[in-house]
């Protein structure tokens, strides 16, 4: 009888352990799914203007500007033409004052995916 019950506790234990395994599996592959992959015509309706968000992407990956008054109506204020929303904008960067940094410091930027 006792030996039935430690078989059991053990069975119970291996069942547990199994369970939080599934459970990270499926939270990392959430996670994952969340990104979402834009081809270069999808990104291009996102430019910005007459209330579209506005999304650009940069070394491949596709980052949401939120509002931003250096970003008016899809166009970037400050860049004199260069950028503006909508675009694949790795080059523009590369000649930017601020440099690919801006991406990670500035409170109005989130990567949301990845250009196909
Ligand atoms: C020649 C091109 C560009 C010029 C001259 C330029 C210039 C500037 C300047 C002067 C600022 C304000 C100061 C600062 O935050 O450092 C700024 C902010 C910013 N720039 Fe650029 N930029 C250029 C290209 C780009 C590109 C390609 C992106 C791509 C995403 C970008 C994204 C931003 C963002 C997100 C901010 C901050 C906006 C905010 O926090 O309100 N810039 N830029």
């Amino acid at each position: 009888m006792k030996k039935l019950i430690i078989l059991f506790t053990i069975t119970l234990f291996a069942v547990g352990c199994s369970s939080v395994e599934d459970e990270s599996t499926s939270n990392e592959k959430t996670q994952t799914d969340k990104q979402i992959t834009f081809t270069t015509t999808e990104l291009s309706e996102y430019d910005g203007k007459s209330g579209n968000d506005c999304y650009v992407a940069v070394s491949g990956r596709v980052h949401e500007i939120r509002e931003s008054d250096k970003w008016v109506d899809g166009i970037h204020t400050e860049s004199e033409g260069q950028a503006s929303c909508g675009r694949d904008l790795t080059q523009a960067m590369d000649e930017s004052p601020h440099g690919i940094s801006i991406l990670t410091t500035s409170p109005k930027v989130k990567m949301i995916g990845t250009i196909e």
